[in-house]
């Protein structure tokens, strides 16, 4: 089973391979901003990957609209559309 750890507030969730981190954390309780409810479209719910970025999904260009190209400097993703990979995975996140 993989896992998602959201800091700060230290919650760690199972997760499956393809669900977002959005959907993840929205289900266990972790207070993710969103005007778009997962759409890619608001740009709101932003996460800073701290562990395990190896276990999402590729940014795509909905993504690169609202973050650019600085992942590399900011590590920062839209939680909605960073998904996990396998079923082993297991990361780290700052939800802002
Ligand atoms: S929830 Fe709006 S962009 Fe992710």
């Amino acid at each position: 089973m993989a896992r998602v750890r959201f800091q700060p507030g230290g919650i760690v969730a199972p997760g499956v391979a393809g669900e977002s981190l959005f959907e993840i954390g929205r289900r266990n309780g972790v207070p993710i901003s969103t005007s778009c409810a997962g759409k890619a479209s608001c740009g709101l719910c932003r996460v800073v990957i701290r562990a395990g970025e190896q276990y999402l999904t590729p940014m795509g260009p909905l993504e690169r609209r609202h973050l650019g190209n600085v992942y590399f400097i900011t590590k920062e993703r839209l939680s909605c559309q960073a998904r996990l990979q396998g079923d082993e995975a297991d990361v780290t996140i700052d939800v802002p």
